[in-house]
């Protein structure tokens, strides 16, 4: 069956371009990112992965490790990681973990048979530091994804997964928040001292509590 939001992230162990690992081990005790590529060798992924590898910084300081997945075997990846190196102008630093056998793949639903019977789509999980899955998102083969919409994604997911609010159409970081429903007014204005400014009863905002 299908994982859904909430669900827990499936374990496994895979071989990787970093050596054998168990998924839950690597991820440790922050987040993760795990994105399925269709195949080694192909344009659109030679892009993605280049572009990951140059964000390093920015998933490192959010405290979140990233795995690659494609369905070539380990001899295969290696090959391409020289080129993604050279034509993206970086070094892949996070594993690209090899599924020849599909275990990952299909785990993790990765294969939608009416796209391709074979080839991964572009499939991404975010990974809570509870092992449970916090988002889904899926584009198709021939669509690159936006990296940096999945860098805001992790800053409103890490924000108000500890703290009562959420975060209004295409918010970034350092914008305000609106606090949540389930929170009075009231008591918004003793959590939030920056400040909340009533719009409707239903729609107020604070400034983001933590910066
Ligand atoms: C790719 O680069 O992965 C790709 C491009 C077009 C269609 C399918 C895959």
């Amino acid at each position: 069956m299908a994982l859904r939001l909430g669900d827990a992230a499936p374990n496994f162990r895979a071989q990787t371009s970093d050596g054998e690992i168990d998924f839950h081990e690597y991820l440790g005790t922050g987040w993760g990112i795990l994105f399925s590529h269709p195949a080694d060798y192909t344009p659109v992924c030679t892009t993605e992965l280049g572009k990951t590898a140059l964000l390093a910084e920015e998933f490192a300081k959010r405290n979140t490790k990233v795995l690659a997945v494609s369905v070539d075997p380990l001899d295969k990846h290696e090959g391409w990681i020289k080129d993604i190196n050279e034509t993206q102008n970086t070094t892949v630093n996070f594993p690209l973990i090899a599924d020849p056998d599909r275990q990952v793949a299909t785990l993790y639903d990765m294969i939608h048979p009416n796209a391709s019977a074979t080839a991964t789509v572009r499939s991404l999980f975010i990974i809570g530091p509870d092992k449970n899955i916090k988002l889904i998102i899926t584009y198709p083969a021939s669509t690159g994804r936006n990296f940096v919409e999945v860098l805001r994604v992790l800053d409103s997911l890490q924000l108000t997964a500890n703290y009562s609010v959420a975060t209004p159409a295409d918010w970034k970081a350092g914008e305000d928040v609106i606090v949540v429903p389930a929170v009075s007014t009231e008591d918004a204005i003793k959590k939030f001292p920056k400040g909340v400014k009533v719009v409707k009863p239903y729609l107020r905002y604070t400034p983001q509590p933590n910066v």
